[in-house]
């Protein structure tokens, strides 16, 4: 079995961070979302992937590149336009070949693993297999109505009025059966070509479509409030280990990891929480579910269930909460508010 990760795509509801990296690039509990979902292939068994690549490729190919540091061989696959989930496989069809393979979303969280759904998959090899999910608001996804045998019946994307709550979470099994349905299916209403629909073709051709349910935790990291919420869930599995440095005054509780290289100085870092390699905090106050990525300063701040990415510096402020702060952003004290914000940012600034 092959796997195809998609990740292009714009981004747009994790604006002002799309802007600069692809959106699969930010970082849960320090580690790419997307390198978070190649371990997950790998722990599959499956080492031959195809990653489709859209703005920001060259990103992507720096942080993970050809793969061999997780164990995985890694084939880029350029995308000049996101045309839709299904237009993603016909771009691939030269890699994926005649084998079966998993689509996996690379911006989808499934922490615990598909490794069961995966097993049944390659015994039964139903022509597809999808993985659903309970969701409160279905109305924002694929969704699947099921038979009392676990067999799919119909596939509606994103339907106004749902008759099932298990949505489609980013995670597909397919036999090279989904090649024809992908070349056969007309783009949606919103301009791409859905997978949804094309394996909705598979059921009216009369293929046997499954459905397994993921009942473990999951995450599209669409979202900044959802890339905070699986920062807390990841960090709640972070396991101590302090490598860096810590001063003598410094107070660490709960599951800490201070990287190589990192400072700990004057401060209490409150588990869990990651603080990342080369950081520096000083006279501050970080965590608990709080990640600082790498080459970071924290100077006389007080930071909560936050996320900095690498090289940002945050100076004399207190009271941070659900911040996630940019790749070498600067946040500062100063007499009066000063903002300069970019574009589609948004600041909250407490009541005095
Ligand atoms: C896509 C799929 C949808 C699925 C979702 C999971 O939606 O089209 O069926 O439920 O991913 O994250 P999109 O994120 O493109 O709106």
């Amino acid at each position: 079995m092959k796997a195809l990760v998609l990740s292009g795509g714009s981004g747009t509801r994790l604006r002002p961070f799309s802007y600069s990296m692809p959106k699969q690039l930010i970082p849960i509990a320090n580690k790419p979302v997307l390198q978070h979902v190649l371990e997950n292939i790998r722990d599959l068994g499956v080492t031959e992937i195809g990653v489709i690549v859209g703005g920001g490729a060259e990103q992507i190919e720096a942080a993970v590149g050809d793969g061999s540091g997780l164990g995985v061989r890694i084939t880029y696959i350029p995308q000049e336009n996101p045309t839709g989930l299904a237009a993603c496989v016909s771009l691939a069809r030269p890699f994926l070949g005649n084998d079966d393979f998993v689509m996996y979303l690379g911006d989808n969280m499934l922490p615990d693993g598909v490794g069961e759904i995966a097993a049944q998959f390659a015994a039964d090899r139903p022509a597809a297999q999808v993985v659903v999910h309970k969701v409160a608001d279905p109305t924002a996804f694929g969704v699947a109505e099921l038979d009392a045998e676990g067999r799919v019946t119909r596939l509606v994307e994103k339907p106004k009025e749902p008759r099932s709550d298990l949505a489609l979470i980013g995670v597909y099994f397919f036999t090279p059966a989904i090649h024809e349905a992908v070349a056969s299916i007309e783009p949606s209403a919103r301009g791409e070509l859905e997978i949804t629909d094309a394996i909705q073709w598979l059921l009216t051709h009369g293929a046997d479509v499954r459905a397994s349910q993921y009942e473990g935790y999951w995450k599209d990291t669409g979202r900044v409030d959802d890339v905070l919420a699986c920062n807390r869930k990841l960090l709640d599995d972070v396991k101590p280990d302090v490598v860096g440095e810590v001063d003598a005054t410094s107070v660490i509780t709960g599951q800490v990891v201070v990287e190589a290289g990192a400072r700990v100085v004057r401060s209490t870092i409150e588990g869990p929480a990651i603080i990342g390699a080369g950081t520096l905090v000083e006279d501050s106050r970080v965590g608990p579910y709080t990640s600082i990525g790498k080459d970071c300063v924290l100077r006389g701040t007080h930071m909560d269930e936050s996320i900095a990415l690498d090289g940002a510096t945050v100076t004399e402020v207190r009271g941070l909460h659900g911040s996630v702060i940019g790749r070498s952003a600067t946040v500062g004290q100063a007499a009066q508010h000063r903002l300069v914000v970019g574009d589609h940012t948004s600041v909250e600034v407490a009541a005095a």
